[in-house]
């Protein structure tokens, strides 16, 4: 072990170098245009995995951007570990609140800076590096090992889900816990391992006012306008205590536990430092749950995007045709996405005026997840980290989502081990992104211990 440890840290250098490579190759899944980096990206992928010493390392064929798999089955009698990353990125914009180029990595103050950089890319090599010190130091993995980084994650995984219901591919994909970097730690220099994700009902609602946009003199007070409509309809969504007013949607809430609680508790969230963090005077969010209860265990609903009429610089008197909104909901268990889409649709169809035609859209949606925390592989993940901290590991819940983990539970049959390394403060989907080097690091070597522990 120590070998490899010592292997990871001469090689640091060497292995921020070609996490600069990866993050060079503009893997936006969002955008079609960028088709050719997808398969770039791909590639750079499965040449990391030969050159960790993996086996049977291939490109999976999709209905969309390819799935990257590789394998190192050689400890027989071990428990085998599926190692799950994205290498698709976000978008970038708006690019002029970025301080550098977003796909020409810059380190600065500690830090490493470009989208991808800690979601996921920066997350996802730190096991690659790791499987790639031990077999060149020890020439073997303590446990056997499963790669599969896909394309598609920051687009909803359609593609990865469907795979993950075929018989032959779970075959493929078989292994006893599934261990995924793709969260966040619960404060700086704090290991942390996550037992549950929200999940997510993203909607869309269009209205179509007059057929065409009108001089808003020449007929506004005679027709409705939609943009106002739409505000209204937003507005009915929740009241002023955070509540979300469509009906059911409570329904089928999980009630906090008195264990989760005290934990909540043993963490000591202070409200003032994240307010100040955010620069805002005050925090806002459901009434009567604290910080992290409503971040964790309570559902949310927000509005992603609206449009509608005239938006550039100036003045433009009209009164616009349409008008739309995206709005997501975060989910918690045991609520579901389908029937929190019937349930969003059914109540603003219900409280949309006659005098607007009404569009509402189920655009993509994902389950949220729970995991026991008495797994051997949860426990091994909560050593693992701990060691390359040198500090006890805490556990949390995400409000982000990562829809497939519930599928690799559920289609695998195997637990799910969240080994988070970016912080919350890393701008991750945002302008200025990054990864601190330190928990690129110490995740270098938490994934090291991690196959160790597991092997025990
Ligand atoms: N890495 C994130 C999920 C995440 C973010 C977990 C923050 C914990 C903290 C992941 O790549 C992501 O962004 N997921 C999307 C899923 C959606 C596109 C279905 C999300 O949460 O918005
Ligand atoms: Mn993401």
């Amino acid at each position: 072990m120590d070998k490899v440890i010592g292997y990871l840290k001469e090689n640091f250098d060497n292995y921020l170098n070609e996490l600069k490579e990866f993050i060079a190759i503009p893997s936006i899944s969002a955008l079609a245009d960028h088709k050719k980096d997808m398969r770039d990206c791909a590639k750079f992928v499965s040449g990391q995995l030969k050159n960790a010493g993996m086996k049977n390392v291939k490109l999976i064929k999709t209905a969309g951007n390819p799935l990257v798999y590789g394998e190192w089955m050689g400890a027989p009698g071990k428990p085998t570990v599926l190692i799950y990353g994205h290498y698709d990125v976000q978008p970038v914009d708006p690019l002029d609140l970025w301080d550098n180029p977003p796909f020409e990595a810059t380190v600065k103050d500690g830090k490493i800076y470009a989208r991808g950089a800690n979601d996921n890319k920066g997350q996802c090599f730190v096991h690659i590096k790791a499987v790639e010190a031990y077999m060149k130091t020890e020439g073997k993995l303590p446990v056997n090992v499963k790669f599969l980084i896909e394309g598609e994650e920051e687009v909803g995984s359609g593609n990865l889900d469907k795979f993950l219901k075929d018989k032959e591919n779970k075959k493929l994909l078989k292994c006893d816990s599934v261990l995924i970097s793709d969260t966040s730690m619960y404060d700086e220099g704090v290991p942390t391992i996550s037992y549950g994700l929200r999940g997510l009902c993203y909607m869309e609602i269009e209205l179509t006012g007059p057929n065409r946009d009108l001089h808003s003199g020449s007929f506004g007070g005679s027709v409705a306008n939609p943009i106002n409509e739409l505000a209204k309809i937003i507005a009915k969504l929740q009241n002023d205590k955070g509540k979300i007013l469509i009906p059911e949607f409570y329904k089928n809430v999980r009630k906090v536990t008195k264990a989760e609680k005290e934990n909540i508790k043993s963490l000591k969230f202070s409200d003032k430092k994240y307010a100040k963090e955010l620069d805002v005077k005050e925090l806002f969010g459901e009434a009567g749950y604290s910080t992290l209860e409503r971040l964790w265990a309570r559902p949310t609903l927000d509005c992603n995007g609206i449009v509608g009429g005239f938006i550039e610089k100036g003045a433009k008197t009209v009164l616009p045709s349409k008008a739309s909104a995206k709005i997501s909901m975060r989910l918690v268990p045991d609520q579901d996405p389908k029937t929190v889409a019937k349930q969003f649709t059914k109540y603003v169809k219900s409280i949309a005026p006659k005098y607007v035609k009404i569009e509402v859209k189920d655009l993509h949606g994902g389950n949220p997840f729970y995991a026991p925390l008495d797994d051997r592989a949860v426990q091994a993940g909560a050593a693992a980290t701990a060691k390359a901290f040198g500090k006890k590991a805490v556990f949390t819940r995400e409000g982000g989502s990562i829809p497939i983990v519930v599928e690799f539970n559920k289609q695998l049959k195997a637990p799910v081990v969240l080994m988070g390394l970016g912080l919350d403060t890393d701008n991750i989907h945002s302008p200025n992104e990054h990864f601190r080097l330190e928990n690129f690091e110490k995740g270098l070597y938490s994934s090291a211990y991690f196959f160790e522990e597991y092997s025990k």
